[in-house]
């Protein structure tokens, strides 16, 4: 899986010379992206935007606010969309995937984000909007390999996972995973969301010190969701 990774990652860098202006802060931007894919308001410090959005569908209304402007509510952690985690739950709104828009040169992506369902010029400063479309293009990544889709079971190796976790997470989460005051225990979100706990390990959390492991790969990520399971879950 890292040696497939690694390839990724050479075919990645021979894409990047067709947008070379942004090469350099690639790695950087993708995951300042993957962070403002969930709440972008607080990575960027902004004030929340109030009402719903104006392609939240009138048939959910289980969610409202602010949550009706974060990408991952209308696209998925999975970034699936309709036909991924939210196909069904509290999060159906019937909306497609960003799967489509991998690989796509991000200055297209940035006119999505513009355009009129989206309506995000403006609200989301220029550079946060092509870290966004960065994180769309070259951060995306499928999750199948690294979670049964019927069991939410986690297929990575548990054991590689409790190493990572203990030198690198355990400072702040503690061993038992719930460290973190204000963060659900980490044996809790990873069974119950493996997809959102998966992407806030490759990416961080919306504006919090905490390191984003997307460069190690998607099979670093997968073992420490395997050894999350294994967390205690209350
Ligand atoms: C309230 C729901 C909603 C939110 C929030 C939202 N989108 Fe979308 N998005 C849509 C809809 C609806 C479409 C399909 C539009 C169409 O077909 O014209 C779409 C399409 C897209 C596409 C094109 C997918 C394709 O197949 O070509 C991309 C890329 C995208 N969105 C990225 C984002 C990003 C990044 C964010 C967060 C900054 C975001 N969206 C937030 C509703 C949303
Ligand atoms: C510097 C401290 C720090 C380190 C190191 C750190 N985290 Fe975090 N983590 C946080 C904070 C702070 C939050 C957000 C708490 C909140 O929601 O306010 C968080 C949130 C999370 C969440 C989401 C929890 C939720 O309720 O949304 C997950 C999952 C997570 N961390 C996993 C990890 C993993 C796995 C590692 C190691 C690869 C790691 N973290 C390393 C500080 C850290």
């Amino acid at each position: 899986m890292r040696l497939a990774f690694a390839a990724i990652t050479i075919s990645l860098s021979c894409l990047l010379g067709s947008f070379a202006a942004a090469a350099e802060t690639d790695a950087g931007n993708t995951v300042r992206g993957g962070r403002l894919y969930d709440k972008w308001f607080k990575e960027a410090k902004v004030t929340p935007p109030e009402g719903n959005h104006i392609a939240w569908p009138e048939s959910n209304t289980k969610k409202s606010g602010a949550d009706t402007f974060r990408c991952k509510s209308c696209h998925g952690w999975d970034l699936l969309g309709k036909d991924g985690a939210y196909s069904k739950g509290s999060w159906v709104t019937g909306i497609v995937g960003v799967k489509a828009a991998a690989g796509r040169d991000p200055a297209a992506i940035v006119d999505i984000l513009k355009d009129a369902t989206h309506g995000f010029g403006g609200a989301i400063a220029d550079a946060d909007l092509v870290a966004l479309a960065t994180f769309v293009s070259l951060g995306q990544y499928d999750m199948d390999p690294f979670i049964d889709r019927e069991t939410k079971k986690a297929l990575g190796d548990a054991v590689v996972g409790a190493g990572i976790y203990e030198t690198v997470c355990a400072g702040c989460h503690a061993a038992d995973g719930k460290g973190v005051k204000d963060a659900e225990p980490m044996g809790v979100i990873s069974n119950d969301n493996p997809w959102e706990t998966m992407h806030k390990i490759s990416f961080g959390q919306p504006a919090e010190a905490m390191p984003a492991m997307w460069a190690f790969g998607p099979g670093v990520a997968g073992d420490i969701l395997a050894y999350l399971q294994t967390l205690p879950a209350e």
